[in-house]
């Protein structure tokens, strides 16, 4: 497979989704073909299974859960990633695969071999070759999305401007799943971050690390 694929990981308000868009922006700047897209969504059936994910008012179960993120990322993969892939191009994922074992298997319990079987299935030959994980204190995630979701709340007063459904578990919840993205971290393809640095200091980092790798795979 040609191209480069990349996912930004990191707990609620760590910052993650503002570093993709940062990093397609100077790769755009740089004339390197990229996509940049999301998950749970970045394909048309995902973004409505993204909505029941994210807003539905009845319960969801954690083993369902895990299903409908999988079945997400099964059309994403397909219709989305792989396509861009064969065409040389650089994915930027705000979210991936290590999200379901970080939030379903680390933070809802869920046996976390289940988890990876059925994306196994899922991901079919796709798996990033950098994770990048924006790492930050619970406390700290938590104090910028309530910031964020209340300049939502003040500039729209519409149900989607409230917090999500995962937004609003608590702070144990968000301990788990900080500790399960850190032990994940043993990967070597995962690149820990310092989420407190500027939001300039990060991205030169993020930068520089696709880069080397990028080259890297070109003088191959
Ligand atoms: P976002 O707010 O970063 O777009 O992510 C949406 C929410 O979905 C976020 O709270 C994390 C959660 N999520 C999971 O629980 N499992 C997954 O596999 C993915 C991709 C996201």
């Amino acid at each position: 497979m040609a191209g480069l694929f990349i996912s930004f990981e990191g707990i609620d308000g760590s910052g993650k989704s503002t570093q993709a868009k940062l990093c397609f922006d100077a790769l755009v700047q740089k004339s390197i073909p990229s996509l940049l897209t999301r998950e749970p969504g970045g394909e048309v059936i995902a973004e409505k299974i993204r909505e029941i994910l994210l807003y539905s008012q009845d319960e969801v179960l954690p083993q369902t859960e895990v299903l409908l993120y999988a079945a997400a990322r099964s059309q994403h993969v397909r219709k989305v990633i792989e396509p861009a892939l064969a065409e040389d191009k650089i994915v930027i994922c705000d979210r991936f695969v290590h999200s379901s074992i970080a939030y379903q298997g680390y933070g809802l319990g869920v046996d976390q071999e289940s988890i990876w079987q059925i994306n196994r299935f899922a991901m079919g030959n796709i798996f990033p070759d950098i994770v990048f994980l924006f790492d930050l204190s619970v406390d700290a995630a938590q104090q910028r999305s309530q910031e964020r979701a209340q300049s939502r709340e003040s500039l729209v007063n519409s149900e989607k401007s409230k917090r999500d459904r995962i937004e609003a578990r608590s702070f144990e919840f968000y301990q788990k799943v900080r500790n399960g993205f850190l032990e994940m971290a043993k990967d070597p393809r995962v690149k820990i971050l310092d989420a407190t640095k500027t939001p300039e200091a990060i991205h030169d980092e993020v930068i520089s690390i696709v880069c080397q790798v990028y080259q890297g795979g070109r003088n191959q």
